[in-house]
């Protein structure tokens, strides 16, 4: 009969495909139990949304097939998302532990689009998610997400977080009546941006995915030198217009010293373009993350409020939104065991 110690070595030889470490160094095996030919455990994810489960899954019988008298192998999936830490870096946000930028530098590539679906997916996934609408003069969060603009406009408690679609949403679009510009200069925007991070209860939260405005502008600023910011996703559409702002936007985030987590091809098709991103990518020598196809579905899920990840979860569509939740996921992960941030 086996014993556990024998059980423990055999998994040794797993490692983790992206954090390039045996599963049992990296504390991912809990509970185990070895009863007559039965092992049972617990694998210790770092992300619900890991995408590489049944590798590790698969890795692990084939290692514990090389252990005589083992004839039944129960294993249980669980997660731990990890915090986000940085040496001399600015402090968290109170309750959360990875804060995620959505960026670029232009306006209409769909940053909004891919916050919103990167959250519902995170949290269809099993995180506990949070969205961040730090477009102050261009709110479009509550839309998307089927929230009423206004909602909390004629309420006594000020701004706080509405949930929605799974996911905990704060956005200055909640207590402006609809229709209300804001106008205020850049100062104003920085601390707007900074009491919505600060001063909402958030909960405790897995993820933070903040929806930045266009631009190198205020927002982004104030945003990296508040808050500890885990990493940025920057979103480009294929053309070349907007291949150039983005390049501008990881130059920024890096200059900053925020980890860039990759780049991500949004409303590939014949018309705009397909692959100009990942080139751009490998260029820039950053991850790219995925590419979302330009369709009529993703665009309704944001004029109905209904995010097409929630609203047709099995589409292609919904399903190139889950795959890229689960790249994101990977690189904070990655990025976290790495040690520091690798910037580009
Ligand atoms: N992949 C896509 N397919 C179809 N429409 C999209 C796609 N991504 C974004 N859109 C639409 O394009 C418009 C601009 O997107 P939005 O997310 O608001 O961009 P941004 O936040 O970068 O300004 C919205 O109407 C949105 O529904
Ligand atoms: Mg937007």
């Amino acid at each position: 009969m086996p014993d556990a110690a024998q059980v423990l070595d055999a998994l040794r030889q797993v490692r983790d495909p992206e954090l390039h470490r045996d599963i049992v160094s990296l504390e991912m095996v809990r509970d185990l139990q070895v009863d007559g030919g039965k092992v049972a455990f617990t694998v210790v994810l770092t992300t619900p949304a890991c995408p590489l489960r049944e590798t590790i899954d698969g890795d692990v019988r084939t290692a514990l097939a090389a252990v005589p008298g083992i004839d039944e192998i129960d294993i249980d999936w669980d997660s731990n998302v990890r915090a986000s830490f940085r040496e001399g870096g600015p402090a968290p946000i109170e309750g959360v532990k990875n804060l995620i930028a959505v960026a670029s530098n232009k306006g209409g590539v769909g940053k909004s689009t891919v916050s919103v679906n990167l959250a519902v997916a995170l949290a269809a996934l099993g995180a506990r998610v949070g969205i961040l609408d730090a477009d102050i003069t261009g709110p479009n969060i509550p839309t998307m997400l089927g929230i009423p603009p206004g909602a909390l406009a004629s309420g006594q408690q000020g701004l706080h977080t509405i949930d929605a679609h799974g996911v905990r949403a704060a956005s200055i679009g909640f207590v402006l009546p609809p229709g209300t510009p804001v106008v205020w200069r850049g100062p104003m925007i920085g601390s707007g941006v900074r009491q919505l991070m600060r001063d909402i209860d958030w909960g405790e939260l897995d993820y933070l995915i903040v929806d930045l405005p266009p631009g190198t502008s205020d927002a982004s600023m104030s945003l990296c030198q508040d808050a500890l910011v885990a990493g940025v996703v920057i979103v480009s559409t294929p053309q070349r217009v907007s291949l150039e702002d983005a390049t501008k936007a990881v130059s920024m985030f890096d200059r900053m010293g925020v980890p860039i987590f990759g780049m991500v091809e949004n409303m590939s098709s014949e018309v705009f373009g397909t692959g100009t991103v990942a080139e751009t990518a490998d260029e820039l020598g950053v991850e790219f993350l995925g590419e979302i196809p330009l369709d009529i579905a993703v665009r309704k899920g944001g004029d109905e409020g209904v995010p097409v990840v929630v609203g047709a979860p099995e589409s292609p569509q919904a399903q190139s939104f889950i795959r890229l939740a689960e790249q994101v996921a990977a690189r904070c992960s990655v990025l976290q065991y790495a040690g520091e941030a690798r910037v580009a």
